[in-house]
């Protein structure tokens, strides 16, 4: 084994590998700027309509050699040159999480090397601190982070690199759940967000006015609003006599779209009335949104209408940092490589937790 003072030495060149879910990506940093980041989505689960778990195990086993290597080659550096690997240890799924985990064990025990497990939720936050060389400005400590995914929703302060406090987070359903659960009653394909997202641009988002929910506090709730769209839809079913929505479709004008569209405009609303109330609160002004639902365009364009509102400093991130990646997950391994906060060899993923 290398000692930690030899690699110091060195340029510090990280490894990461995110496999929490449906994507195999590998990043590499060196001296905490990033040289690559390779991603590999998963098609096999669009006829399927979500993510079918055991597909996604064996599709990471497939990619996540051709995947580490291109980061590597791309990032000009051998398995050699590496000071540390870091990985997704979760949350996620536990089979898709057990390829990366297993493969960077293996690859840190054959190196020598550490190993550095990283959270998934906090690799989202970490992403506003990626050096790509764009410039991505950098929010300041402490910061409220909206952290929007298909498995989350949660207000998140963050005091440090490594210090974060969930002020509020979801009861039930996630928001990029909501979004891909109605998009697949509407028939739109998988993963649904990104449909909503393109078919709201058409659409009157006040024509259908769903429920929102009245919870306490910071936490979040989205189950109620994907009964009330479900019901909607269900009450003009049986008002136009049609038992499908293609059917519905041909008599109602528009109806996807406007459906779409009053649907995001409810969820942006949600989200973003309790962030406000978080940041009046807390008197933070720095806030940051993270996750794949942070793609969303309705939901970028409220952080900066309300950042002009509230005199917030806003920090929306680019496209490919917004959805799953390893830059995020190389960007928190390398402050916890910077705090020498390593992990055990036996370390096992977690399908759940919060941050
Ligand atoms: O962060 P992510 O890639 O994976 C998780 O860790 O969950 O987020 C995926 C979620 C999906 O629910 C997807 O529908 C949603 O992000 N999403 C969007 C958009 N792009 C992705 N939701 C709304 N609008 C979008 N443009």
């Amino acid at each position: 084994m290398h000692s930690i003072c030899e690699k110091m030495e060195k340029p510090i060149v990280l490894l990461a590998v995110e496999s929490s879910c449906d994507d195999t990506s590998a990043a590499v940093v060196e001296d905490g700027i990033l040289r690559s980041n390779v991603i590999a989505s998963q098609k096999v689960h669009e006829e399927f309509g979500g993510v079918v778990p055991e597909l996604a195990s064996r599709a990471h086993q497939q990619n996540i050699w051709p995947v580490v290597d291109t980061a590597l080659k791309r990032a000009g550096v051998e398995a050699k040159d590496l000071s540390a690997v870091a990985f997704t240890r979760g949350p996620g799924l536990l089979g898709s999480l057990l390829v990366g985990t297993s493969f960077c064990k293996g690859l840190a025990l054959s190196l020598g090397i550490p190993l550095i497990d990283v959270n998934h939720l906090q690799g989202h936050v970490m992403a506003h601190f990626v050096e790509d060389g764009t410039g991505l400005p950098h929010p300041s400590f402490p910061f409220l982070c909206l952290l929007v995914s298909g498995g989350n929703s949660q207000i998140v302060r963050v005091n440090a690199y490594n210090d974060m406090q969930i002020l509020g987070q979801t009861i039930d359903d996630a928001a990029g759940e909501a979004f891909d659960k109605c998009a697949k009653v509407l028939g739109l394909p998988y993963p649904g967000g990104p449909w909503i997202d393109k078919l709201a641009k058409l659409g009157d988002a006040t024509k259908y006015p769903f429920a929102k929910p009245n919870i306490a506090g910071y936490d979040y709730s989205f189950s109620g609003l994907k009964t009330s769209f479900l019901y909607t839809l269900r009450d003009m079913l049986k008002e136009h006599g049609v038992e499908t929505i293609d059917a519905l479709a041909e008599r109602v004008p528009n109806l996807r779209e406007d459906m779409c569209a009053s649907l995001q405009a409810t969820v942006v609303d949600i989200l973003m009335r309790k962030l406000k109330k978080a940041a009046q609160d807390l008197h933070i002004t720095q806030v940051a949104v993270a996750g794949g639902v942070s793609a969303n365009s309705a939901l970028r364009q409220a952080f900066i209408d309300y950042g002009k509102k509230y005199h917030w400093q806003v920090y929306i991130p680019p496209f490919s940092f917004t959805t799953d990646n390893a830059a995020m997950i190389a960007q928190a391994g390398y402050f916890k490589f910077l705090d020498h906060d390593f992990c055990a060899i036996d370390e096992v993923p977690f399908a759940k937790t919060t941050i």
